[in-house]
């Protein structure tokens, strides 16, 4: 209430104030309509998003299989090493590997203890095996119980079991014994207070060999750290398996489903598709630890599960089938997402290529649509999705190939697939993991989407929301994958802004831009694998970040089509270069640099030896009068000692000795090289020169006019850089190339649309900065406004991000304001997001 009374005030004000600058609206003047599928949901096995997230299986380990090695990786003194192979990338074995703790991984969610009792428990693999598919289970050795005692095994959940008092849950577990002849207890418990919180027994003289044994618990009281306790109160041998606790009230009362309440979350965010499974783990460490679709099917308890990528063992309890499940009932298109034959190339990068092994990926990529589509009287796969339930198909339309995949490699495996389906699978949308302006895809032909991503700063995502204005419109474009989580915390409010900015211009272009998904959707709050993540999650609770906001505001304001809006001016002069070091490097390729001097303003000259830069990031060595970096290292830097100025030439011999791109040389550098500018010399997969700001290590926009140059291997190249206050001019062989000038982004951005179903201007603004935005409006073309509307505000302090504690500080809140007109004034909030509804006849 105090910030409606705030914004109201704002505006009272406004009206007695000078003449402001005016925005112009022309309703006659009809943008691109905006697609339909704009807004969807990017689902990847990522901080615990699946299991300990939205699965709603409240056992962690159920299986005893977290210790399991990933597929195709060999184990050796405490680490996991992948296979001996080549990258399909870098073209060379990079000898990946990752520690391995195999004992500590083994007791992952479980302990054991006696009460008056001696008892010993281990995961062991069995002789006879619940399942093949999962050959570990926890094997308890009960010694000695004395008069009232029990030996316990103990599960914690998912930093802690999210109980709620009257509440039903499904117990479901398997034990095994020759000589067991005692009762076994299933308690839940506070895990902090020890109470119990109901129970149920189950007599043991019949159980010799697995024996599933289920029951209903219903929980007495609420806990947030409850726990789940197996009690044996006789001595003996015992195994247990596949332990398994679900609520009752999931989603939808889905069996195997989702949580209810996180689940309502993606409901609030009225996505029109959902991506699954992934982002990295489609592609795997290793081709074999590729997420095999197949392996995702099934009674849960037989899913063997996969070492995921990001550090922990992936259930697949919400497998294939449960995510078209998922899908139609959110009444969103399914897109599925499947390994290319090719693993990534940051981590093994081992592929296939053989078309022997080619034709079983494609086969891969057939079973599965035929899984969803077809008709199960005359396919097997469409025969076991109706056997699980669903006669009918599923909602499936995109299918992407691979994932993050890049370079010649992968269009060989592109065009194969693609080609060999495109024709067996017209409804079908194929996507293809190359940016939109990724000249490979001249390589490419057909009629498919793209997916390029951006995980950046604010700077970056204020400063593109131009991006796709002169975007080639020969692809569809899918954003599959973009985040503001760059110096944010865990995504703040300005977090939140800047994607709203780069949001509006994806809306402007949604003649290319036709469907986008942020990234990645879910973290549990004891488990961070990626800086910044819409949705968070503990045991019993959820909330969204004011990034969530932002996507949930666009889609339940998206325009019909869009209208022309003049463009906000920024008020923001030009700050000159700062005075800062000098660097050198390459992006994943291996250079030689030699002959560096710098002359400064004074007309004094240095030439430095390559002994005396300091390396940061790459392999760097000296050979000779040669400085030469030898890594793969995306983005190496190594810096030249104290020069400190914005105005000087820098000359440099430099030559490309093999990888995939040119040169970067660095300016205006912060002491730890982390912060100023990159001059990249044929980037872009060795196809464009342009100059970027680096911030916080990261290179982010681009600052200069991007110029075609490509850098032969083996060959010297003559390089200057010219850096004054207010330009940095490249030039190469004697050659200008580009000139970059140092700009202040803007962070002021207006967007309109019309809704024609309920014939409303929808008018978005976005204020960056801390001060109060004052502008006024004329809408032309309209024939009458009426003068009360809704106006909706995102607002804070930049800094400001939700908590448990304060889950909905960042929220939208809904006004009506009551002057709209041809011509209105308004101020918007410092740091805020609005969207304002005008009813208009046009
Ligand atoms: O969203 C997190 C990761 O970012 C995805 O797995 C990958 O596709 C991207 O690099």
């Amino acid at each position: 209430m105090k910030r409606q009374i705030l914004l109201l005030t704002w505006c009272m004000a406004f009206t007695a104030m000078a003449q402001v600058e005016t925005i112009r609206i022309d309703l006659g003047q009809k943008g691109t309509v905006v697609s339909p599928n704009l807004y969807g949901i990017f689902f990847e096995e990522i901080s615990h998003a699946g299991d300990g997230g939205l699965y709603a299986e409240l056992i962690q380990n159920r299986g005893f299989e977290e210790h399991v090695l990933p597929s195709g990786m060999t184990y050796k003194d405490g680490k996991a090493y992948a296979p001996d192979a080549m990258n399909y990338e870098h073209r060379r074995n990079r000898n990946w590997n990752i520690p391995w703790n195999l004992e500590e991984k083994k007791m992952t969610g479980w302990k054991v203890a006696g009460e008056k009792a001696i008892v010993k428990g281990e995961v062991i693999e069995t002789m006879t095996p619940l399942h093949k598919n999962t050959p570990h289970a926890m094997q308890l050795n009960i010694k000695k119980v004395q008069k009232g005692g029990k030996a316990i095994l103990t599960n914690t959940g998912y930093w802690g079991i999210g109980l709620k008092n009257g509440e039903k849950y499904d117990l479901r577990f398997y034990v095994k014994s020759a000589n067991y002849k005692g009762t076994i207890t299933a308690r839940l418990v506070n895990g902090e207070t020890g109470e119990s919180l109901g129970s149920a027994n189950f007599n043991s003289q019949k159980i010799k060999d697995w024996t599933e044994l289920t029951a209903t618990l219903k929980a007495e009281d609420s806990a947030n750290k409850g726990e789940l306790a197996l009690e044996f109160d006789k001595t003996g041998t015992i195994l247990v398996d596949y332990v398994s606790l679900f609520p009752q009230a999931t989603f939808k009362g889905r069996k195997n489903g989702q949580r209810a309440d996180v689940a309502q979350m993606l409901v609030d965010l009225h996505p029109k598709f959902m991506r699954w499974p992934g982002g990295c783990i489609v592609e795997g460490a290793t081709y074999e630890n590729r997420v095999k679709w197949k392996e995702t099917l099934g009674d849960p308890m037989t899913r063997r599960g996969e070492w995921d990528l990001w550090g922990y063992r992936a259930t697949w309890g919400m497998g294939y089938h449960e995510f078209l499940q998922f899908c139609e009932d959110l009444q969103m298109d399914a897109m599925f997402v499947n390994n290319a034959g090719m693993s990534c190339s940051v981590r093994n990068g081992d592929f296939v290529s053989s078309n022997e092994d080619m034709d079983a990926v494609v086969q891969d990529f057939r079973d599965a649509i035929d899984y969803a589509l077809a008709d199960p009287a005359k396919n097997k796969w469409a025969k076991m999705r109706a056997e699980s339930g669903h006669p009918k198909p599923f909602p499936l339309k995109y299918v992407e190939i691979g994932n993050e995949n890049v370079g010649p490699e992968y269009v060989t495996h592109f065009n194969y697939i693609y080609n060999k389906l495109k024709a067996e699978y017209p409804q079908i949308t194929f996507i293809n993991t190359l940016g939109h302006t990724d000249p490979l895809l001249a390589q490419i032909p057909g009629n498919y989407m793209v997916d390029p991503h951006w995980y950046r700063d604010p700077n970056f995502f204020f400063a593109n929301n131009h991006l796709f204005d002169d975007a080639p419109r020969t692809h569809d474009i899918y954003v599959g994958e973009y985040a503001c989580n760059g110096g944010v915390g865990a995504g703040n409010l300005l977090a939140a802004l800047s994607e709203a900015a780069f949001i509006m211009g994806m809306e402007r272009n949604s003649d290319v831009v036709k469907m986008t998904s942020y990234a990645p959707l879910f973290e549990n709050e004891n488990r961070r694998d990626w800086p910044c993540n819409l949705i968070h999650i503990n045991s019993s609770e959820v909330y969204g970040r004011a990034s969530y906001y932002v996507q949930q505001m666009a889609a339940e304001h998206r325009p019909t089509y869009n209208i022309y809006v003049s463009e906000p001016t920024t008020a923001a002069p030009a700050q000159p270069f700062a005075t800062g070091g000098i660097g050198l490097g390459s992006y994943a390729t291996q250079c030689e640099y030699k002959d560096i001097s710098v002359i400064t303003s004074d007309g004094k000259e240095t030439r430095y030896q390559p002994s005396q830069i300091t390396a940061q990031r790459g392999q760097w060595k000296v050979e000779g009068d040669l400085l030469c970096q030898t890594s793969d290292e995306r983005v190496s830097l190594a810096m030249l000692p104290a020069v400190k100025s914005n105005n000087y030439t820098l000359n440099l011999k430099a030559r490309k000795t093999g990888g995939m791109e040119g040169f970067f040389i660095f300016y205006s550098l912060d002491d730890r090289g982390r912060n100023g500018y990159g001059v990249n010399i044929g980037g872009w997969n060795n196809n464009t020169t342009a100059v970027q700001p680096m911030r916080n290590g990261r290179l982010t926009d681009v600052v200069s006019p991007r110029v075609p140059q490509r850098i032969e291997t083996d060959k010297w190249y003559d390089v200057r850089l010219v850096v004054t206050p207010m330009a940095a001019t490249l030039y190469v062989d004697g050659k200008e190339i580009t000139v970059a000038k140092p700009a202040e982004p803007t962070r002021h951005f207006c967007q309109t649309g019309y809704d024609e179903q309920t014939s409303e201007l929808i008018i978005k603004v976005v204020n960056g900065t801390n001060q109060p935005y004052r502008r006024s409006f004329t809408i032309d073309g309209a024939k009458n406004v009426m003068p009360t509307g809704k106006v909706i505000t995102l607002n804070g302090d930049a800094n400001d991000e939700n908590t448990f504690e304060q889950p909905t500080k960042l929220a939208p809140r809904t006004t009506l304001y009551g002057k709209f007109d041809k011509q209105f004034d308004y101020e918007f909030a410092p740091m805020s997001f609005t969207i304002m509804r005008v009813k208009v006849t046009k």
